[in-house]
């Protein structure tokens, strides 16, 4: 019998301490200590984080690193690091740190160094590169390639996505990049309008070759270029894959030589060092993906050898198993105040929620404690003016991060103090709020006054970087990586497989012959059974 992580010293000591704490204000917790930020902020790879504007005190934080001690956090990590079989459900290692070892060091799965597979695809990856940016990989009709299609979706998608949006400023010039991921028909539509079929490469990315929308998709625009072209031959010259399923790639007519390999050890939303990452390394050249890579890897160093009082990823997994379990807080945001990363909050929501919303343990144990708070974010000067009112004076507790840029990637004068003060304003504010007396005393109408208090307290991780170069964001999605997987130790959850997602997917290929074919009705609930009947008879086109 396993007992619950809830049983253990640590855990009973922190539930106690949080009966101390609950009620003090952030403010109170300044005003007893002005050394706070120095004691309550470190710096490494690039990024400063600053936690001092969190409800917790060094009691608070040597209960949480007691607990990581009893969770057998550092055991956990080696076991990360050595590749050894912890998505135990799927019977793989989880080996992204693989991807990005710049240090070549061996690292064994099942006996056998994976190290020279990965420089292989890398070194394929960089020919492809290479002969695209000098212009030499010529489509059907002996033209350069300018334009790449990204067609997959989830991992195979939002990773390449992000990161290319947020390295905009080193792509190629002379290259256009689009992505394609939802099913309907508009997005792919849309982008086949703006594309020259004869300058077009499309990368088909998909671990499984499976995935329903990424096929159809896939599909669409290989028929869309065999009309254009008139050529089936075509598709040698304009179609690559990227995937785990070599003879799904080549049942589909891909050239096995245009398919780029990664491994089951590689999970969908922890690919983008793969070569899932070809759109990325496409669009801002080998050198830059491989400082992505270096950036990643110093913060797996760092991840790895830090002591866990001044280790980042640990601390923050820490903080937000904090409010997760002990302040009963539902969510979690990410507000980043740099313009290069706004799909950054998309990219964590599959990260985070497809790792750990799960609700049974390691050891089939129903869980008897909250996991994976709801994760959501935008970029923080957009967020002010939508839905930050919530923030100041709702009734939730919201745990944030900001995410601050001291240098923009552009030269526009103004703009970057703009955005620095608004973002400190921010976790000044929701930290002190303020108090009836204040509010007073700033001339507030007293018929209104209960309406224009604020009551702070609000607790805030500030990330801070230079400026945004492919290294600092390889570092920062490296930390939130590991930072998941603390997590997902400490909730004693396996946060490589996604098993949630399957049953929606079971259903959906039920139901799409009742779509298309005869169906008479009365095999599902009356609601489905409904919904069926009155969209297929209103249905414009019909099979
Ligand atoms: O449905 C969820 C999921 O399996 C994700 O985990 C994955 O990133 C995505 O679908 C795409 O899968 P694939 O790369 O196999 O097409």
């Amino acid at each position: 019998m396993n007992t619950s992580i809830t049983q253990s010293v640590s855990w009973t000591k922190l539930k106690a301490h949080y009966q101390n704490i609950q009620s003090i204000h952030l403010r109170e917790l300044f005003a007893q200590d002005n050394q706070r930020f120095e004691n309550f902020s470190l710096e490494s790879c690039g990024l400063l984080l600053d936690y001092s504007k969190n409800r917790l005190t060094h009691e608070t934080l040597q209960l949480l690193l007691q607990f990581a001690t009893d969770v057998k956090l550092k055991e956990w990590i080696n076991r990360l690091f050595q590749g050894e079989i912890i998505n135990d459900t799927e019977k793989r290692a989880a080996l992204h740190i693989a991807l990005r070892n710049q240090s070549n060091t061996p690292i064994l799965v099942n006996g056998k160094d994976v190290m020279p597979g990965v420089n292989s695809v890398l070194g394929k990856m960089h020919t492809l590169v290479n002969k695209i940016h000098e212009g030499k990989w010529l489509g059907h009709t002996g033209k350069a390639i300018d334009t790449i299609v990204n067609i997959g979706i989830g991992g195979s998608d939002l990773g390449p996505l992000m990161v290319t949006q947020a390295l905009k400023n080193y792509h190629h010039p002379c290259l256009s990049i689009f992505f394609v991921s939802n099913v309907d028909s508009a997005q792919l539509t849309q982008i086949l309008k703006e594309v020259n079929p004869e300058t077009t490469l499309f990368i088909i990315a998909s671990k499984t070759f499976t995935t329903q929308e990424t096929m159809l998709n896939a599909n669409s625009a290989r028929a869309w270029l065999i009309n254009k072209l008139g050529d089936e031959q075509a598709i040698a010259k304009h179609f690559i894959a990227i995937s785990t399923a070599a003879k799904q790639v080549e049942q589909f007519g891909i050239d096995p030589a245009n398919m780029f390999e990664f491994w089951d050890w590689v999970g969908g939303r922890y690919s983008l060092w793969s070569a899932i990452g070809l759109p990325i390394a496409i669009t801002i050249g080998m050198d830059n993906f491989n400082q992505l890579l270096a950036g990643a890897h110093a913060l797996d160093n760092h991840f790895k050898t830090a002591p866990f009082e001044q280790n980042m990823p640990v601390l923050m997994g820490l903080i937000g198993v904090w409010y997760v379990n002990f302040f009963a807080a539902k969510t979690h945001t990410v507000l980043p105040y740099d313009f290069a990363l706004k799909y950054f909050p998309d990219y964590l929501q599959q990260l985070v929620m497809e790792s750990l919303g799960k609700q049974t343990t390691r050891d089939n144990q129903p869980v008897d404690y909250a996991t994976c708070p709801i994760t959501w974010g935008a970029l923080g000067n957009n967020g002010q003016h939508a839905f930050y009112q919530l923030l100041h004076q709702g009734t939730q507790l919201v745990p944030a991060d900001f995410i601050i840029a001291i240098d923009s990637q552009h030269a526009l004068p103004d703009h970057q103090d703009a955005v620095l003060s608004n973002a400190l304003a921010q976790t000044l504010a929701l930290m002190v709020g303020r108090n009836a007396e204040e509010t007073r005393q700033a001339g507030v109408d007293e018929a209104i006054l209960p309406h224009r208090v604020f009551p702070g307290n609000q607790p805030t991780n500030t990330l801070v970087y230079q400026k945004l170069t492919p290294e600092i964001l390889g570092t920062l999605i490296a930390l939130y990586e590991h930072k998941t997987f603390v997590q997902s130790v400490c909730w004693h959850i396996n946060p490589f497989d996604q098993w949630g997602v399957e049953l929606g997917k079971q259903v959906a290929s039920t139901l799409l012959p009742e779509l298309t074919g005869q169906y008479a009705g009365g095999k599902y609930d009356a609601s489905t059974d409904g919904l069926l009947a009155y969209i297929k008879k209103r249905r414009s086109f019909k099979k």
